[in-house]
């Protein structure tokens, strides 16, 4: 070998370590680790573009294939909002890394040439476990938005949880979505705010409201501050971010709602048990919340009368806590013993990853970034064939387990690696 080969190898093998290692997997670090041959848990976040990208949704081989594609379209300023986590980033990678800790344990012979991925939720059938996780402003990604979203979610009947934060208003989204959705709230901190979004999600028609409990303060999203740098155009040409009210001024669920009250940033900093309870006094609507990370919390949650918990960690981008939602999923759903359905997101990519958490006992799963990553590469299409991989996998996951239903799976198909 020459000193030159050497030299490379020893760096590649230096970098891998780095790149594997809970310690130094920074931001920066991972960016250094796309040069080298090792698999990071989300690959290509921020990474240098490869010159091999799909050229249509078709040629997507798994839900992947779309990040560095929508990278390439979408201003940086939006894109890293999309992949930022917080601070250190170490929940963000620990969403992916956790499927790690889990293994499937197959069975075999049991004719699993039909198969059913149904799911029912609060007496509704959808065809897959699959669900759209809320996520604000979609037109940052294509101009199609929220309704392009519905679109492509009502091809494969999937629900939809729609942000409080969203372009498109609730009433164009059920519209697109041709059914009721789901509708997510950000309380802020007024009560006459949360009542008037309220109030607009149950004349929508939707059937379910999912208060997120995780964004009560503020957030170092460091990779969207950097991202934000290297963008050329000027943020405040298209956002006034002078105040809360000029902020959401293209964010139409807030259309006609009195915002002047609201001083800061909108963070719902003072929400607690009682606000749950004051939403329960004024809506029909079930309560799903969104955010609880805890059996402690699950606990309150059905104590206090929720109608549904979604364990969710908001991808990452709430508080820098470390650990992942399928880690913390198991002693939730052992809290709540089958009381109130338990649904999870943050960290779904695969079809195995899917039916981890189904075994364990979780009734749908959410996905964030994997659709806004078809959305900014090639809007509905991409969408579509998101969801249509993950549906694929979905079905040759159960298959391989020998179920024939979602409801066939048990603890008895997952076990924690040793
Ligand atoms: C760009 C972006 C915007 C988001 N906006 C919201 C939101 O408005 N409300 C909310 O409750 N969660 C929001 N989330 C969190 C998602 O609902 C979901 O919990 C998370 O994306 C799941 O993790 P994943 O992206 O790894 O699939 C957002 C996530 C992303 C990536």
């Amino acid at each position: 070998m020459t000193t030159s080969i050497v030299r490379a190898t020893s760096r590649r093998r230096f970098l891998q370590f780095l790149a594997g290692s809970p310690l130094f997997a920074s931001g920066a670090v991972s960016a250094y680790a796309a040069e080298t041959p090792s698999k990071l848990p989300d690959p290509m976040i921020w990474a240098p573009a490869t010159d091999d990208l799909i050229k249509s949704p078709k040629d997507a081989i798994n839900v992947f294939d779309f990040e560095p594609v929508a990278r390439k379209n979408v201003p940086p300023a939006h894109f890293g909002y999309m992949a930022s986590g917080i601070d250190d980033e170490v929940t963000l990678r620990a969403n992916r890394e956790g499927f790690l800790k889990f293994q499937l344990r197959p069975r075999r012979l049991n004719d699993v040439s039909k198969v059913d991925m149904s799911v029912e939720l609060f007496g509704t059938k959808y065809d897959s476990p699959i669900f759209i996780s809320p996520t604000g402003g979609n037109k940052f990604f294509h101009p199609d938005g929220e309704s392009a979203v519905a679109r492509a979610a009502r091809v494969g009947n999937h629900l939809q949880i729609l942000s409080t934060s969203s372009n498109d208003s609730v009433d164009d989204v059920t519209k697109a979505r041709g059914a009721p959705i789901w509708f997510q709230l950000y309380a802020s901190p007024q009560w006459e705010i949360a009542q008037a979004l309220i109030k607009r999600a149950e004349a929508a028609g939707c059937p379910v409201l999912a208060v997120t409990v995780d964004r009560v303060g503020g957030r170092n999203q460091e990779t969207l501050f950097r991202l934000r740098r290297s963008d050329t155009r000027e943020c405040n040409t298209c956002h006034d971010r002078s105040s809360f009210a000029k902020r959401v001024v293209r964010r139409h669920n807030y259309d006609g709602i009195d915002l002047s009250s609201i001083t800061g940033s909108g963070e719902s900093s003072n929400l607690s048990w009682n606000t749950i309870k004051r939403m329960r006094d004024i809506t029909h609507m079930k309560i799903v919340l969104k955010g609880i990370v805890t059996p402690e919390d699950a606990e309150l949650a059905v104590q206090n009368g929720i109608d549904g918990i979604l364990v969710s960690n908001h991808g990452g981008r709430g508080e820098d806590n470390g650990r992942s939602t399928i880690d913390a999923l198991p002693e939730i759903i052992a809290a709540v013993n089958g009381r109130i359905p338990v649904i999870v997101d943050s960290g779904f990519r695969r079809g195995t990853d899917v039916i981890k958490a189904l075994a364990m006992g979780a009734q749908a799963v959410g996905v964030g970034r994997p659709y806004l990553w078809g959305l900014g590469a090639f809007g509905q299409e991409g969408v579509e064939r998101v969801l249509d991989l993950l549906r694929t996998e979905i079905r040759a996951a159960m298959q391989q387990c020998g179920v024939h239903s979602v409801k066939e799976l048990n603890p008895s198909f997952v076990r924690r690696a040793t």
